[in-house]
């Protein structure tokens, strides 16, 4: 391996630490002074918007590449270049990310007790996760910049969005995963792009810290949500979702949390547009957690926020099974700035969320459900009021966890865990399948049977 030579030069953007304030190398993801995470500004912004341009000519240059046939222009993420860093377009991977679908969710909407309810659903991108829009710039920055290996430590799906993304731009990709503790489906995607993909005997908190080691001793390119390029990438979803409602910001914006720089993307999106005249109303950003996994929760409540309360994670929504959140502090400001709020909700009220989403002809993978699980609660707590807009984030695509979905529909999922007895509601949602002898009564029966 050799040494990469840092190429970028960052005229209009800059990165800034989160906690002192001063700027930092563009490769960097820790301030050297204290420590903290990085963001990325655009100090340039100030005189007169991103390249002179005020948020009434973005929104109809953006609405105008849709329907370009340039690969850069067709990206959901890059067709938003004027709020990007500035990377090279001959650096630029994209396989097509972003432009993803908002559902309205109805059935769910009732179920919860609002009048109405959409999904944005970032499953839809092409590795089926939100990945995708982050890591299409931060895997063009790595190439710009001249590495040759980009390296992340994963519940699964950053690791298959990696993969893919190294593949595409000609890097080679490192994924650590825990071993056991993803779905079959996000480890084979990994294998299929190419990754160089070790287990590790440990969780997702521990692949972290091995992980860091690693790129501190080798020239590997560290692609985990820390990177303030895939931040930025993660934030278009919040311009193409306003986009796609009209500039008309919903009351409540649901997110699951676990590494929490999904919702640090979206809020700084929010702030961003505010900024920048595009809406004059912010949403309020809430992130749920399975109770299993919920170092956020318990930092807001015991600590009210001062210092992060690390937790030994354990649910089977694999994805967010993370017990030392990175980006807690980014996440946490998000809550603040925009009002909203946390909320823990139990492997039980997960599964049934994510069958309820399925219901709906949509689907999710597990960690997406906690979404509508958390609804919900803030529902009934009072927080959401019945006549509110209400979107719900939902993540990976249904797909992602098949295991998760066919034991919940044979029964058999929470079998020999203490939520057995809880489990006893879902009934009426599981859908086992039914094996007859292949005869035509049999079939016509089994029809009259399920009438409604
Ligand atoms: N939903 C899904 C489907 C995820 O894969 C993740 C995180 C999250 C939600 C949480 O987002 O970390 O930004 O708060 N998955 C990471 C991974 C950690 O390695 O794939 P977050």
């Amino acid at each position: 391996m050799t040494e990469p030579a840092i190429r970028t030069e960052t005229s209009v953007s800059q990165l800034r630490c989160i906690g002192c304030g001063r700027t930092a190398l563009p490769d960097r993801f820790r301030c050297e002074h204290c420590r903290d995470l990085l963001e990325i500004v655009y100090p340039g912004w100030e005189e007169g918007g991103p390249q002179g341009l005020s948020s009434r000519a973005l929104e109809k240059l953006w609405r105008e590449r849709a329907a370009s046939f340039d690969p850069a222009d067709q990206s959901g993420v890059w067709r938003f270049r004027e709020v990007l860093p500035e990377i090279a377009p001959s650096e630029i991977i994209t396989i097509g990310e972003g432009n993803t679908p908002v559902y309205e969710l109805p059935r769910s909407a009732k179920s919860a007790g609002i009048k109405h309810l959409v999904a944005k659903h970032q499953g839809m991108n092409p590795t089926g996760s939100f990945k995708d829009t982050g890591m299409t710039v931060a895997a063009s920055f790595a190439r710009q910049a001249g590495y040759k290996w980009v390296a992340c430590a994963s519940t699964g799906n950053t690791s298959a969005s990696m993969a893919a993304y190294a593949a595409r731009g000609g890097l080679h990709s490192l994924v650590l995963i825990p071993d056991g503790k993803i779905s079959w489906g996000k480890l084979s995607q990994s294998l299929d792009y190419g990754a160089l993909t070790c287990q590790l005997k440990t969780d997702f908190d521990g692949c972290v810290r091995v992980l860091n080691e690693v790129v501190e001793r080798m020239p590997v390119y560290l692609l985990n949500s820390v990177n303030p390029y895939r931040v930025e990438g993660q934030k278009t979803v919040a311009y193409e979702l306003l986009e796609q409602m009209g500039w008309q910001p919903p009351d409540h914006i649901i997110v699951p949390g676990g590494n929490l720089a999904n919702s640090s993307a979206i809020g700084k999106a929010l702030r961003e547009m505010n900024q920048l005249g595009f809406i004059s109303r912010i949403p309020k950003v809430s992130v749920i957690q399975a109770q299993g996994a919920n170092p956020l929760v318990r930092t807001i409540r015991e600590t009210g926020g001062e210092k992060l309360i690390p937790v030994h994670a354990e649910t089977m929504a694999t994805a967010i099974r993370i017990g030392n959140p990175a980006s807690w502090k980014k996440a946490l400001r998000v809550i603040r700035e925009t009002g909203g709020t946390v909320e823990e909700v139990s492997e039980v009220e997960i599964a049934g969320a994510k069958a309820e989403i399925g219901a709906e002809g949509v689907g999710c993978e597990p960690a997406s459900a906690v979404t509508l699980a958390g609804l919900k609660k803030l529902v009934k707590q009072g927080f959401v009021a019945p006549h509110e807009s209400v979107v719900l984030v939902l993540t990976g695509h249904v797909l992602k966890d098949s295991d998760f979905t066919l034991r919940f529909h044979r029964g058999d999922l929470f079998e020999g865990t203490p939520h057995a007895a809880e489990a006893g509601c879902l009934k009426s949602q599981q859908r086992t399948p039914v094996v007859l002898e292949p005869r035509v009564d049999r079939v016509i029966d089994l029809l009259r049977s399920a009438e409604p």
